[in-house]
């Protein structure tokens, strides 16, 4: 493990407006216990006072009270501690902020909540202390913020330690044991937390041999991960193999319909919980690597789900179920098929029959995590099913945290999306984040008039390990942190909180920082989007560990993800008139949208429609100048970008600046392969030179 770690978004100076002034911690409850740990040390090191109240006190002057607090409008002089709580992420986690004449107040009713509180407060700074009087109630859109680690115990011989992991090796684990010292697992926990995280899948999806053991022989290993992210308000999760049942229990199936396998199942959720109490629950990916699933029974994913639902509702228990159905035994030279559509062809006659504990886990796009896909249609086809949004903050296909790409306003579009109207305007139906987060009447389905079962909430796979800046790319850390924000609060400008970010991560640091770190930033995910792959095409990566161009690299392989470009045109025809009819899979009006090439956004023309290369865009422009001047485009925006950086490396710590400043000239030396490969490729296929007569090899 490195020895060095950079403190991300909580280093000590963030907390110096708190910690310079008197500051009361009033309740009980293990999370009080932290956050009173938090105050006791930011007020030793910034000179203020700490006090600790316990029940039945009454709150003494102070700059800034933190308590638990049942009744949410009594004045602040009227206080008195007087309630205690259990500590339970999922319970309420809301809390009250007020602020009279510069003295601020935050009340919640479980101590979860007050967590969140003071972590509000050190996100403010000394903004939490200025300014008029204020009353605010804070509380997230849902309870279910949940990251999922693909690390594995044992270093996997293809996979490595941490599956599309690109920040070293895992913090969990190093080569076949969980670390002996977790003290770097706290520190992540408290960023975690501090972002509003509150659920952790601690091992990869794709569970292997010897991580299946983790359920049984290797519980111990949960119980001690667990026991630290309990004190930071989050509950950790399981992964586990669908076929634990033979790999463990010596069993000779794992039908989800057979009786020992259910009952295998229920005497392992009994000594699971046994062991640790509030355990979130299970996730499982029906189609893992290898190993039998429910289709090898023939049953379905609800038959699956169900059976392990049925064995962990009696803790609470949630199962996430995966709906990621890779469906990678397709055929290049068969056009009907369409690996985009698989997802939705199992899932759909399954609406309403998954038990109230299951969480159907949906990757936003259709195909996996590209730069730019259409969303997922399966999350607004099953109103009466927990849906979780799942997102990939490792940049698996974003630059794999070489290239800068801020996946914040990406994130944010997605969240707003809305299925059943055409303009994107606040007509009132909901967006993908309502969908997700199950929030009142706006989660009233308009196509079927159903309502939504409780939230599914959001889920994505962390981009975390043992490297000295957490993520690889200092820059990649705002991408966890907005992740975070944003499963609190969907409706969260990106840019602001890149904003919270940079005053977190670069406390004091001259103006021109931020704006650096914002002219890098701000349009990174258009600008991978147009030095990579055009138009929603997708998949032009290298094979296997998808860094890097390489336009046919799939294309004559089983794994669906093709672009068909020929000599006369490019994309994939998914109409439902002469294509795979996957644009019929949405809801009216976006189905006829996605329909014609006339109204199909440019964006994702190519992953919709095969047009010749010169059909015009709305944009004016024909798909294949398109295709030139926008990689050309991208590579100048890298060399802007390295412009703009270079004037404010000299004013943060040198580490970060030579880490940056080193992984942009990787991300200019790739982006220039990319504009390279791709415009070669397509003068060669089209024989259509560039309008502007630039160099095409
Ligand atoms: C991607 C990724 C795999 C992973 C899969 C998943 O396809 O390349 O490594 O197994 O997503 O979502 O599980």
């Amino acid at each position: 493990m490195t020895e060095v770690v950079h403190a991300a978004w909580l280093p000590d100076d963030a907390f110096a407006a708190i910690g310079s002034r008197r500051v009361v911690v009033a309740g009980d409850g293990a999370l009080t216990g932290t956050v009173a740990e938090e105050v006791a040390a930011a007020t030793k090191r910034f000179g203020g006072g700490f006090s600790r109240l316990e029940v039945g006190d009454g709150v003494a002057d102070a700059e800034l009270v933190l308590t638990l607090a049942p009744s949410s409008g009594e004045p602040v002089e009227a206080l008195v501690v007087s309630t205690t709580s259990a500590t339970d992420p999922t319970a309420d986690e809301s809390f009250r902020f007020t602020r009279e004449a510069g003295a601020v107040v935050v009340q919640a009713p479980n101590d979860a909540g007050l967590l969140h509180g003071l972590f509000h407060v050190v996100r403010l700074g000394e903004a939490a202390f200025d300014g008029p009087d204020a009353d605010e109630t804070h509380a997230p859109a849902t309870d279910l913020r949940m990251l999922d680690h693909w690390d594995n115990v044992y270093a996997h011989p293809t996979t490595g330690q941490v599956e599309r992991g690109y920040s070293g090796g895992s913090i969990f684990y190093d080569d076949g044991l969980v670390r002996r010292d977790l003290a770097r697992v706290e520190r992540y926990a408290r960023l975690l937390a501090a972002v509003g995280i509150n659920h952790v899948a601690i091992n990869n999806v794709n569970v292997h041999e010897h991580e299946a053991r983790l359920l049984t022989d290797d519980l111990g290993d949960v119980v001690r991960l667990a026991a630290v992210f309990r004190r930071w308000g989050i509950r950790v999760h399981l992964s586990v193999s669908f076929a634990s049942p033979i790999l463990l229990g010596g069993l000779s199936t794992a039908d989800p319909l057979d009786q020992n396998v259910a009952h295998w199942w229920v005497r392992v959720a009994a000594r699971v919980w046994g062991a640790i109490p509030d355990l979130g629950g299970f996730v499982v990916m029906a189609d893992a690597d290898g190993g039998p699933d429910p289709f090898t029974y023939g049953r379905t994913h609800a038959d699956g789900a169900n059976m392990l639902a049925a064995a962990v509702e009696p803790y609470d228990g949630l199962i996430h179920w995966r709906a990621f159905v890779r469906d990678h035994r397709q055929d290049w030279r068969d056009r009907s098929t369409d690996r985009a559509r698989t997802t939705y062809d199992h899932l759909r006659p399954l609406d309403g029959t998954f038990s109230d504990n299951v969480v159907v886990q949906v990757k936003y796009g259709p195909l996996d995590f590209q730069v730019r896909e259409p969303l997922s249609p399966v999350l607004a086809a099953m109103p009466r099913t927990r849906v979780a949004l799942e997102l990939q903050v490792t940049q698996e296909y974003t630059g794999q945290q070489q290239h800068a790409v801020y996946l914040g306003p990406q994130w944010s579009q997605l969240l707003g999306f809305r299925f059943w109207d055409p303009d994107g305007r606040d007509d009132g139906s909901p967006t993908v984040a309502d969908l997700a987060t199950g929030r009142g009447k706006a989660a009233e389905d308009p196509g079927t008039g159903t309502w939504h079962k409780p939230a599914g909430g959001f889920a994505a796979v962390s981009n975390v390990g043992d490297d000295e800046f957490w993520t690889g790319h200092p820059f990649a850390q705002a991408n966890l942190y907005a992740y975070g924000r944003l499963c609190w609060d969907p409706t969260l400008d990106p840019g602001a909180v890149l904003d919270e970010w940079v005053g977190l991560t670069f406390p004091g640091a001259p103006d021109a920082v931020g704006q650096a770190v914002h002219a890098v930033l701000d349009r990174s995910w258009e600008t991978y989007e147009q030095y990579t792959a055009p138009l929603g095409v997708g998949f032009m990566v290298r094979p296997d560990h998808h860094y890097g161009p390489d336009v046919d690299g799939y294309e004559y392989t089983p794994w669906g993800a093709y672009h068909f470009a020929d000599r006369d045109g490019i994309g994939v025809d998914r109409t439902v008139r002469t294509g795979t009819g996957y644009a019929g899979q949405y809801p009216a009006p976006w189905s006829a949208i996605y329909e014609s090439p006339s109204t199909c956004p440019d964006a994702l023309l190519l992953f919709f429609h095969h047009v010749p290369y010169t059909h015009v865009l709305h944009s004016g422009k024909t798909v294949i100048q398109h295709i030139y001047d926008t990689h050309f485009e991208g590579v100048s925006q890298v060399e802007a970008m390295i412009g703009a950086w270079s004037a404010a490396s000299k004013l943060v710590d040198p580490r970060v600046s030579e880490r940056v400043s080193e992984r942009l000239a990787e991300q200019l030396r790739s982006a220039t392969e990319w504009r390279d490969q791709v415009n070669t490729y397509f003068l060669r296929k089209s024989g259509i030179p560039d309008e502007r007569g630039r160099r095409i090899y």
